[in-house]
């Protein structure tokens, strides 16, 4: 594959799910659990030789996302705590060596594939673990006293450490197939010399030119997207010139990327999730919804139900995400509590109404360029006419003479946010 391909079919398929999956599910808190409660390497040894998920399905994984119609999937191969998740040759200190006994990385690549997923992989540059990495504010020892930490950090060698994450990193390239997108990701700040970042950066590029790669090698200018997180924009992200730069958007379901035993009722609901994932498509970018399994391997039944309602909702309405970015630069905002969509290839506005009026919606711009519009859910017809045939303008004066408006009835049931196709003449 090309790399212009490959982002098209990304930007085109606009959604994908992160999976944060590791030791760190058992503390059943954070994946920073180790810095956050100072547990001892020794303890977080203890807790991995009690690592058994037995309830790990990766196939049942691979077909939630597809049912949820999520097109590509991120992985976890290694955390900040550097615990590797699959069987890499290059440190002991990995899955297959505790009572899991298997290749887990291995297995979600194969069984995501076989769903038509694409893979990704997300890889930790910071490491808790490796005895090279320098202890710095945001290690997981960065709680003893300094003279200590000068002390460990003696003799600790940057550039061996660097070594090793290209062996991993390419041990990753070569044997797992083709790897749609790269996912680095950093405990604190990273100094992309020590790192050896150029060097990493023109590996990966040799060993599979069509990668996507993320911002966060720390090389300024190497990113080919943006990864906003948690946090959710109000505008496309641009370059100095104005010209919409491709970016993601992840999000976790709960407080923490990983399973949260304590999370009973998750901060985000479901319907602002769904939300989330249209207002990112209306701004050109994607949405990467994460997971983060229990340390028995299962998605717990509250991450169930967000991604149960999402899946619903794509169902139906898929058609507004798949193809889709902003609306053309010329036409007015959408009515205020609305998204605009827009498939290029197909000429047509997707108008997502999260709060449903009563009466009727004024599309600003939009008169006379309409050719059809039905409810997106079952393809039931939409009147859309002139305002002036419509109403009089006396009593709405807030309706634009440019306006079209579309007659709205009751909101259509079983719909959390409707959307109607709106079929724009050429
Ligand atoms: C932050 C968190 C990390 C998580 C990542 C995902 O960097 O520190 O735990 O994996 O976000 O974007």
């Amino acid at each position: 594959m090309k790399f212009d391909e490959n982002l098209a079919r990304f930007q085109h398929d606009r959604f994908g799910m992160f999976i944060h999956w590791g030791v760190y599910a058992m503390h059943g808190t954070n994946e920073w659990c180790q810095y956050r409660s100072k547990i001892s390497q020794e303890d977080y040894q203890f807790m991995i030789d009690h690592f058994e998920p037995d309830m790990f399905d990766p196939k049942h994984w691979a077909q939630t996302a597809k049912r949820v119609g999520m097109k590509y999937v991120i992985f976890t191969t290694k955390h900040h705590d550097g615990f590797c998740m699959w069987d890499t040759q290059f440190t002991d200190y990995k899955i297959t060596n505790s009572p899991a006994k298997r290749d887990v990385l291995r297995e979600i690549v194969d069984a995501f594939r076989e769903e038509g997923i694409a893979v990704g992989l997300y890889y930790s540059i910071s490491d808790w673990y490796h005895p090279d990495f320098i202890i710095d504010g945001s290690h997981s020892l960065h709680h003893l006293p300094q003279e200590e930490i000068d002390r460990l950090n003696e003799g600790r060698d940057m550039s061996r450490y660097a070594q090793y994450m290209r062996d991993q990193v390419r041990e990753l390239l070569t044997e797992f197939g083709e790897i749609v997108e790269f996912w680095f990701d950093v405990s604190g700040k990273i100094d992309p010399v020590a790192c050896e970042s150029q060097a990493m950066y023109d590996m990966i590029r040799e060993l599979q030119p069509h990668i996507i790669l993320n911002n966060r090698l720390a090389l300024p200018g190497c990113e080919d997207i943006l990864t906003p997180e948690n946090y959710l924009r109000d505008e496309d992200c641009v370059d100095a010139d104005g010209n919409s730069v491709p970016w993601e958007g992840c999000h976790t379901l709960s407080a923490s990327w990983c399973y949260n035993r304590d999370e009973k009722s998750y901060a985000k609901t479901p319907l602002r999730i769904l939300e989330t994932i249209i207002t990112q498509t209306s701004l050109n970018g994607n949405s990467l919804i994460n997971i983060g399994p229990t340390a028995r391997g299962y998605i717990s039944p509250l991450e169930m139900k967000s991604l149960d309602f999402v899946a619903h909702w794509m169902k139906y309405n898929a058609r507004s995400i798949y193809g889709c970015g902003s609306a053309p630069k010329d036409f007015p905002p959408p009515p205020k509590d609305c998204r605009y969509t827009y498939n290029k290839k197909l000429n047509r506005l997707y108008v997502h109404i999260l709060h449903w009026p009563r009466g009727a919606l004024s599309l600003r711009g939009l008169t006379g360029r309409v050719k059809y519009a039905q409810l997106l859910s079952d393809g039931s017809a939409f009147q859309i006419e002139k305002v002036g045939n419509f109403t009089n303008e006396n009593l709405n004066p807030r309706f634009h003479k440019d306006a079209a408006a579309l007659r709205l009835m009751n909101q259509p049931e079983d719909t959390p946010i409707p959307v109607i196709e709106v079929f724009l003449k050429d």
